[in-house]
């Protein structure tokens, strides 16, 4: 008999598949589950349960996706060592097997700044646009929205037409502190909670209240153009680290001396890999050990295809190193220019105090249009719809890109957000791709420019996003792309 004897609750609201993860998830952390140990194949755990194996099955999908379990193939599915290779307190920098950091690319921070380059194009110039930036509105409420900040310019409703309050309305910040919580897993209270006028302005906030601290900055080695520009103007060296699989390198963070290190671990911009909990466990360790920040990036993680959301690093951080920064510009729509970092405790009393050289940048029109949005729970409801639609949008994607372009093109980052990559598999470069797509008139985007060193930059391969395009285009749009690319 095996010792998992999880009981099920029937009457909960939790998903049953839900109620096992927690159950498997709990006795990992608590070292009940061991590493190395076997987990029961989900044939035998369902019987066990008297449950039919679909439950079983996407439990274990989730705690291999959060790197709790392996699988190893025609063996079975292992407890992972989640706390594996802990940096010893003061553990010598450089001791990983990586190369010295003198040999590794660093960036002076006077470097030209690229173009944004993602936003989905004038229509005008192509037939299927596969840019980034837009959404699918197709299910969005617009006659609730217009009632909303419809409502705002109401004689009785005029103090929504003054400044607001500089950490943003303390409604929205309750609803998002509540949101968060149950959604991603972030612990915090409205208090700790700072509204921005989109993901740019509050990390340039951030960077701002953290500069004095800052003698050099870390960064996965590939970020968002705009994230890019903001880390090359902090005024402070900032070097990449590389990336593995399930996130980036530990050994390379280590042999830094950085004070703050930027990632995305839930969906990774723009690789798309999930920060594994072995590795969240170890950067968590070295923030502690070395009293510096993780900027925790989470602009997407609502988006997770065939499973649950991967959980926040916040909220497993118990020595307050995590900053956690939202936006609603893929959950809603992005010019509600609307977003919010959540500060550890220490770094809001800084907050507080810093001179702050211009007002709340975000309107307080449309956050008192988002507080009542969320308050009445449209927002969870829309997400879930949403999720739906992003769904089947990717594996409208998948199937063409399977079928069309076959073992010619990799898919690189699938199964969450709003973009994936294709890599070349016939070696050509990105510039090649690009050009003959865009020759046919289908707009597929650079990659490139998102690397923090040119040397990192993965050869041949382009982002696609899908947010924007209708699902009926995706499958011709890919049809077509195959075409200028060449069958
Ligand atoms: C990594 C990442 N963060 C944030 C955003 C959104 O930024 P904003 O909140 O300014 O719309 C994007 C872009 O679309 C992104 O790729």
């Amino acid at each position: 008999m095996h010792s998992l004897m999880p009981t099920i609750d029937d009457a909960s609201d939790v998903p049953v598949y839900m109620q096992l993860y927690v159950y498997i998830k709990d006795r990992i952390g608590a070292g009940q589950l061991k590493p190395g140990e076997k987990l029961p194949s989900v044939r035998l755990l369902a019987s066990l349960l008297g449950r039919s194996r679909t439950p079983v099955a996407l439990a274990y999908d989730q705690l291999v996706a959060e790197g709790y379990a392996v699988s190893r193939p025609r063996s079975g599915l292992f407890v992972a060592d989640i706390t594996a290779h802990l940096p010893e307190v003061g553990q010598p920098a450089g001791t990983g097997q990586t190369p010295p950091l003198s040999s590794r690319p660093q960036l002076a921070d006077n470097r030209a700044l690229p173009p944004r380059a993602y936003h989905a194009a004038d229509a005008a110039e192509a037939d299927y646009d596969f840019g980034y930036g837009a959404v699918d509105l197709s299910q969005f409420p617009h006659g609730r929205w217009r009632k909303l900040v419809g409502d705002c310019f109401l004689p009785e409703n005029g103090r929504t037409l003054l400044y607001g309050d500089y950490q943003g309305d303390a409604g929205l910040r309750e609803e998002i502190a509540a949101y968060l919580l149950h959604a991603r897993g972030v612990r915090c209270s409205p208090a700790q909670i700072v509204v921005g006028a989109g993901t740019y302005h509050s990390l340039d906030l951030l960077l701002q209240l953290l500069r004095p601290r800052l003698g050099e900055i870390a960064a996965e080695e590939a970020v968002n153009d705009g994230v890019k520009s903001l880390l090359l103007q902090a005024g402070v060296p900032v070097k990449p680290i590389r990336l593995a699989p399930d996130g980036i390198r530990i050994e390379e963070l280590r042999a830094t001396s950085a004070q703050a290190v930027y990632v995305t671990p839930s969906h990774q911009f723009p690789y798309g890999m999930t920060t594994s909990i072995a590795k969240r466990m170890q950067l968590l360790a070295w923030a502690k050990a070395q009293d510096a920040y993780i900027i925790e990036n989470d602009y997407d993680g609502e988006f997770r295809y065939g499973g649950k959301p991967i959980p926040s690093l916040q909220g497993l951080d118990s020595a307050g190193r995590v900053i956690y920064l939202g936006t609603f510009s893929k959950a809603l729509f992005p010019s509600l220019r609307l977003s919010y970092l959540v500060l550890p405790l220490e770094l809001l009393a800084d907050f507080r105090a810093m001179d702050h050289s211009y007002d709340q940048l975000a309107s307080p029109i449309f956050q008192s249009a988002l507080r009542q949005f969320m308050r009445a729970g449209d927002f969870e409801r829309y997400i879930r719809r949403m999720r739906i639609v992003y769904g089947r949008k990717q594996d409208a994607m998948l199937t063409a890109v399977r079928e069309e372009l076959g073992e010619r093109a990799e898919v690189i980052g699938q199964g969450s957000g709003l973009h994936l990559l294709l890599r070349d598999r016939d070696g050509r470069s990105e510039e090649q791709l690009v050009a003959a797509a865009k020759s046919a008139r289908v707009l597929v985007y650079p990659t490139s420019i998102y690397a923090l060193a040119p040397e990192l930059a993965a050869p041949g391969t382009v982002l696609l996003g899908y947010g924007g395009i209708p699902i009926e285009r995706v499958g011709p749009g890919i049809c077509r792309l195959a075409e200028a690319w060449g069958r």
